[in-house]
């Protein structure tokens, strides 16, 4: 996988990039980024993942998973569930092409799928039109006080 970037951005930062396989040693990094309040922000659910759920939806859901390292530390990950995208960069590596990375990535591995995203999520509408996809569906909800 990271050969594939290679060919398009050759950097030092990007050399070191690679997408692996989810593995348990990395459970708890993909909960903490999911709940950080910068990143969970992002997504539509707000809720606080605990740890016993996380661990249950893991041990279901946990092979559909990717982690970005940059050397041998984690700094990204990337799901497709149900070709249901979701994907988060640590704050202090986001808007360094991470996130365009994985995307394409798990593109080439699950080319059907699509992401659900925030029309508020400025960041990540532009990763995904970046990545080439393009806006098919609205999802209209009633607005709620906190919202
Ligand atoms: C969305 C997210 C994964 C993007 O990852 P990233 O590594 O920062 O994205 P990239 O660096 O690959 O950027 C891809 C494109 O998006 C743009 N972008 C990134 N962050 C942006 C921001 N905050 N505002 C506007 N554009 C942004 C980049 O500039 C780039 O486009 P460009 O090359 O034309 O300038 C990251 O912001 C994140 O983890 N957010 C919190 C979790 C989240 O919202 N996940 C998505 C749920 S659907």
């Amino acid at each position: 996988m990271k050969n594939d970037l290679k060919s398009k951005k050759s950097n030092f930062f990007f050399d070191k990039l690679s997408l692996v396989l989810n593995e348990k040693k990395y459970w708890e990094f993909i909960r903490d980024l999911r709940n950080s309040p910068a990143v969970k922000k992002g997504f539509i659910s707000q809720e606080y993942i605990p740890a016993d759920q996380h661990e249950n939806y893991m041990r279901s859901y946990g092979k559909k998973y990717y982690i970005c390292l940059f050397e041998n530390f984690p700094i990204g990950y990337v799901g497709t569930i149900n070709n249901d995208i979701r994907v988060a960069v640590l704050p202090e590596y986001q808007g360094r092409g991470v996130g365009e990375f994985m995307i394409n990535n798990v593109m080439s591995l699950h080319p059907s799928s699509f992401a659900k995203v925030k029309i508020k999520n400025e960041a990540s509408i532009r990763l995904f039109e970046k990545c080439g996809f393009k806006k098919q569906y609205y999802i209209l909800e009633k607005e709620k006080a906190s919202s």
